[in-house]
């Protein structure tokens, strides 16, 4: 399936691609449509190039060429099935070696919003194997490449199931957790590599994800659910204010700073070298052993 295609206004009319501005280029996955489409536009009017990926082609190449049009940008349309092994090391390989790439948004996602019981199992690997294991392979590609080139931008869609795994039933909320998860670590392990991570928490957004999943999105109150426009433009407001965790919807952000002080004093004592009391355990003795391991191995029994 994988084909580059390089839609280059700039390369057609003989301008030169020499610009002391630019912002290098930012690569968006499932960029075809929803959220990533938004995405692509936005980041092509602050002034980065793009290279777009998704399997529709025809999507692909009309936005492509619209935004070459309306822009100006240097714009790559890449076709590759991030759940096809072969393509997603192209894609891997590509964000290694391209030195103008200084940003991707992990944005393809899907959803399987079905009870766990009436999923269907292959269905929900292919969303485990796009929502994690493919934005985790793309995120280890770049951000070597990202120290190398002095900085850069990482941004990683996840859902407000992340924290809300029961408002969604089966394994959608738990890949969302694990990029909320995945973001807060890579946050504090690059925070000395000019390497910016963020991580959007969104709620209902109003794509074609829903239908995608089986879910038609008229089955949420319209109270819930936020135009896709809307929602990337809050999730870039809260880039340029610096947030790691972008909530669009969330009215009072202290309402999570309270969420992240509670997890935080968890931190110090969720390792320790003692159950707590409640479980009953006998305190242990010296060398972790409790009071009757240690008859035990003086008698020889194990
Ligand atoms: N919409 C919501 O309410 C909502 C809420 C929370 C989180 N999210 C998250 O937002 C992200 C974007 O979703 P969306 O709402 O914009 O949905 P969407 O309109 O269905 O877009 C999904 C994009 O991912 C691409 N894609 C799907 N499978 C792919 C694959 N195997 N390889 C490469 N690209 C693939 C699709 O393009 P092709 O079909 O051309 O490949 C499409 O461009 C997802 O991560 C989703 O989990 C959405």
């Amino acid at each position: 399936m994988y084909e580059e295609v390089d839609f280059d206004r700039r390369r057609y009319l003989g301008i030169a691609l020499i610009n002391p501005d630019a912002k290098g280029a930012a690569l968006i996955t499932g960029a075809s449509s929803g959220i990533g489409a938004i995405y692509v536009d936005r980041l092509a009017n602050r002034g980065y190039d793009l290279i777009l990926v998704a399997r529709n082609r025809e999507r692909l190449d009309a936005l492509a060429a619209r935004l070459v049009d309306d822009t100006g940008r240097s714009v790559k349309a890449i076709v590759a099935d991030l759940n096809d092994n072969s393509d997603l090391a192209r894609i891997e390989q590509l964000l290694r070696i391209d030195e103008r790439i200084t940003m991707l948004v992990n944005n393809a996602g899907i959803g399987v919003p079905l009870p766990f019981l009436d999923s269907d199992i292959e269905r929900v690997e292919r969303m485990i194997n796009l929502n994690v294991i493919a934005l985790t392979r793309l995120t280890r590609a770049v951000a070597s490449a990202l120290v190398n080139r002095g900085g850069g931008t990482i941004i990683n869609i996840a859902s407000v199931a992340a924290i809300a795994p029961e408002v969604l039933n089966g394994v959608y909320g738990a890949t969302k957790a694990f990029v909320l998860a995945f973001s807060l670590a890579l946050d504090k392990e690059f925070a000395s590599q000019k390497i910016r991570v963020q991580v959007v928490l969104l709620g209902a957004t109003a794509t074609d994800f829903w239908d995608a999943a089986g879910t038609p999105l008229e089955g949420i109150p319209s109270r819930m659910v936020m135009k896709a426009g809307d929602m990337v433009d809050a999730a870039i407001a809260g880039l340029d204010r610096g947030e790691l965790v972008t909530i669009p919807s969330l009215p009072d952000f202290s309402d999570w700073d309270a969420y992240e002080a509670a997890r935080q004093n968890m931190i110090p004592k969720l390792s320790l070298s003692s159950p707590a009391s409640r479980y009953g355990v006998p305190p242990a003795r010296p060398h972790g052993r409790h009071p009757p391991e240690a008859a035990l191995s003086s008698t020889g029994e194990r």
